[in-house]
């Protein structure tokens, strides 16, 4: 049980939704994995739907924005906070006509069946309370053939991982994350595994991918 799921605290409130913002703006190693996973959409599909569950601030949309023009990029978080910063922190990159942002819960997409080709959530699902009924929404939601991509940070990483993680970030933003940013938010692959033997549905593939400090499911409709 993470810190979290004992709190039962999905959305983060409005002065923490604010001191996370400014957070994830700084921290490079949260920058370097929206600057990878943006890469990795973009050389996977250059035109078509994307949704993004548990924007918060909304970098993920904007760093996928600048870098394609050709996709219609959604954001929905649960907090109305993080929306409002979201929608400021895009009108302020002059990229708000590029994509939008609503106050919804994973619970309960509103978007029809098979609207979207591809869904990413980045760091949001150690708050979620119901994992297998959202990721069950994340289904609905995909287009036939369409994927899902939902990264998170890792607990059970490896001594090799975290030596590396000093090496490339230095020691204190590596101590940062490796103890305070994963005391709050980490979860295992024996967790995402348990996740995905209790779904009803089931997706035409589903692989746990290793990312260094996160993990990174990947689910294939
Ligand atoms: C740690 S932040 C990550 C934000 C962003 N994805 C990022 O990588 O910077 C987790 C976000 O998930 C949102 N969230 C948590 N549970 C949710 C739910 N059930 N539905 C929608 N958003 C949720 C929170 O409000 C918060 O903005």
């Amino acid at each position: 049980m993470n810190m979290n799921t004992f709190l039962k605290i999905e959305g983060i409130p409005s002065p923490g939704a604010r001191i996370y913002s400014w957070i994830a703006k700084k921290n490079p190693i949260m920058r370097d994995l929206y600057k990878d996973v943006a890469d990795d959409v973009t050389s996977k599909i250059t035109s078509g739907t994307v949704l993004d569950v548990g924007t918060g601030p909304g970098y993920l949309p904007i760093e996928i924005a600048g870098k394609s023009s050709r996709l219609e990029i959604t954001g929905i978080d649960i907090s109305p906070g993080m929306v409002k910063i979201a929608n400021k922190n895009a009108i302020n990159m002059g990229l708000s006509d590029r994509m939008e942002f609503h106050l919804a819960s994973a619970a309960e997409l509103p978007f029809d069946d098979g609207h979207f080709d591809l869904v990413l959530s980045t760091l949001s699902l150690h708050h979620w309370l119901h994992p297998a009924v959202y990721i069950t929404e994340i289904h609905r939601v995909l287009k036939k053939n369409g994927e899902a991509w939902i990264y998170d940070i890792r607990r059970d990483t490896s001594k090799e991982t975290d030596t590396k993680l000093k090496r490339k970030y230095g020691w204190l933003m590596s101590f940062i994350f490796l103890n305070i940013v994963r005391t709050h938010s980490s979860i295992t692959v024996k967790e995402v595994e348990k996740i995905i033997s209790s779904l009803e549905i089931s997706f035409s593939s589903t692989k746990i991918l290793d990312n260094g400090i996160f993990l990174k499911l990947q689910l294939s409709k």
